[in-house]
């Protein structure tokens, strides 16, 4: 690689929020002026606003997206030990959320054609044991939602929806963390709406479940120093919801740009790759776009070689991770263990131009065309 071109970063956050530099330190400095730290008024308008975006009555700002799970899993009550349907194709924290809420994760295959939860493997998972479908929008698709909604309705399930990838993603114009009682969100820094720090948040337009969160996120305390639960100190910081405030006024051009990227993508990628579906109907806000081939650690390399950084999302399937092989002993998840091995994730940021996209594509297309 010619070490003068510039490098293609697969994000970069500190460009991405550059723009933004001005109306950050404004709100820092009145921030320091007011001096009020924890669950002021910068989140109480967070929770307004993100609330008003996704379409949910109310949110709950919370200090990550895992904690914004387990809170959401723990406000059910559900006897210890209850089942918890997930996507065996996941980021950790959706199954770590479960076990830590003190129940047992029950791994179901994707769909391969779109890597979301299979509805028709729901079903046959189904016990007398089975209290929720744990649903993640993954890579910012949509997933199934009419079907999978029909089946929680058909055997009294509850959905809880991981939206930590998929910020507004729609179905009909239903945003996701409104089909079912609870959404859960994160906004860690490289999210479609990401913080500076860690942060999170809970949707639900279930008002006992609000109150109880409510409580739940904060020591379980609805009243100073009374506990009505066990609960966390899973605040969101003040901080980072006076930027989160800012970022989210930008949220709709951050997809927008990103869904122009999948589409140039989608339209000049060789089809010697497996493309992710185009959808330009708001079901996918393209958080990650990955393409799949065989070929992908050569692949990698070539473009690294060529100053292009890809990722992977996730080198391991959840249940072949070593810390988790007590739960998982003796499974396999062939479907989810492919996608493994063979995912590629492309620099599809709000930081990276049309120029960066077409340059990828090309290289893409160079290594197919030279190498094979
Ligand atoms: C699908 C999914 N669920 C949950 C989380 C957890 O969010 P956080 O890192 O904010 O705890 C993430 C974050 O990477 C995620 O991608």
């Amino acid at each position: 690689m010619n070490p003068t071109e510039p490098w293609i970063p697969y994000e970069n956050l500190n460009l991405l929020n550059k723009s933004f530099e001005e109306e950050f330190k404004q709100k820092f400095d009145s921030f320091l002026a007011k001096g009020w730290y924890v669950l002021g008024e910068e989140v109480t308008n967070f929770e307004t606003n993100f609330a008003k975006f996704c379409g949910a009555k109310y949110c709950l700002g919370v200090a990550n997206g895992l904690d914004a799970l387990i809170l959401g899993l723990k406000a059910f009550d559900f006897p210890e030990g209850s089942e918890v349907l997930v996507p065996s194709n996941t980021y950790i924290a959706t199954i770590l959320a479960i076990i830590n809420a003190g129940h047992k994760p029950i791994l179901i295959e994707p769909n391969m054609d779109d890597y979301t939860i299979d509805p028709d493997l729901l079903i046959k998972a189904i016990t007398p044991k089975t209290k929720a479908i744990m649903v993640v929008h993954l890579y910012g698709l949509i997933a199934q939602m009419d079907k999978i909604v029909s089946i929680a309705k058909q055997y009294n399930l509850e959905i809880i929806e991981d939206c930590a990838q998929a910020h507004g993603a729609q179905l009909n114009g239903v945003k996701v963390g409104t089909f079912g009682k609870i959404g859960a969100f994160s906004f860690y820094p490289t999210k479609n709406l990401g913080a500076l720090g860690d942060a999170g948040a809970i949707t639900t337009s279930d008002e006992a479940l609000y109150l109880k969160l409510k409580a739940l996120r904060n020591y379980g305390s609805e009243k100073k120093y009374f506990n009505k639960y066990v609960g966390l100190n899973s605040r969101l910081d003040e901080l980072q919801a006076a930027f989160l405030n800012i970022k989210l006024n930008h949220l709709d051009d951050f997809t927008n740009h990103k869904i122009r990227l999948a589409q140039y993508y989608n339209d000049h990628l060789t089809n010697k790759v497996i493309k992710p579906k185009f959808y330009d109907n708001g079901q996918h806000v393209y958080h990650i776009y990955n393409i799949r081939t065989n070929y992908r650690d050569e692949l990698k390399h070539f473009l690294f070689e060529n100053g292009i950084h890809t990722e992977i999302h996730y080198p391991v399937s959840p249940n072949q991770q070593k810390g988790y092989s007590l739960y998982f002993k003796d499974i396999e998840c062939p479907i989810s263990e492919e996608i493994h091995n063979t995912t590629l994730s492309l620099p599809i940021s709000f930081a990276n131009s049309l120029n960066d996209v077409k340059q990828v594509t090309e290289m893409i297309n160079q290594f197919f065309l030279n190498a094979l």
